[in-house]
């Protein structure tokens, strides 16, 4: 396999997971219920409109480099309540980070634009996994090093 067959499928990876996101998002944005579904239904609404932004973004690089981009969606990971849903976008989001990752890798194949237009899905991609790891709330502090202003009874 050419080191540009390579890149075609490894961004063919990185679409199918977005193309994953479109419906998973979708699917959270009109079942999430309860009070949670004034904070969350937007916020997976939007996105699963980026997640196709960003599949769209892939099919034309795809497509440029002579190959054919994908149809076929990643797994897509459903639950019923929103810790579920946080749960599975964050997944959903460390797998696709993973795909832009490995793309990032050889993207010398192609041109310096490519190369920097990916480096910039990764940059995206780490945010949405940042963001998600506190929304599920993955991230632990040091207590202890919290400090006390006067007056706090803590
Ligand atoms: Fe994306
Ligand atoms: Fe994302």
């Amino acid at each position: 396999m050419s080191s540009k067959e390579e890149l075609i499928k490894r961004l063919n990876t990185a679409m199918a997971w977005e193309l994953a996101g479109v419906i998973q998002y979708m699917q959270a944005a009109v079942m999430v219920t309860g009070y949670e579904r004034e904070i969350f239904r937007e916020f997976f609404h939007e996105s699963s409109e980026e997640a196709r932004d960003h599949a769209e973004a892939l099919g034309e690089k795809i497509a440029v480099l002579g190959g054919i981009p994908t149809v076929e969606p990643a797994t897509i990971r459903q639950a019923a309540d929103v810790q579920g849903m946080l749960e599975a976008a964050l997944a959903l989001e460390e797998d696709a980070l993973q795909a832009w990752e490995a793309a990032h890798e050889v993207a010398g194949a192609a041109n310096n634009g490519t190369l920097y237009w990916i480096e910039e899905h990764v940059a995206e991609e780490q945010d949405h996994v940042d963001h998600l790891r506190k929304l599920t709330g993955k991230v632990t502090f040091a207590a202890g090093d919290i400090k006390k202003g006067k007056g706090t009874t803590a």
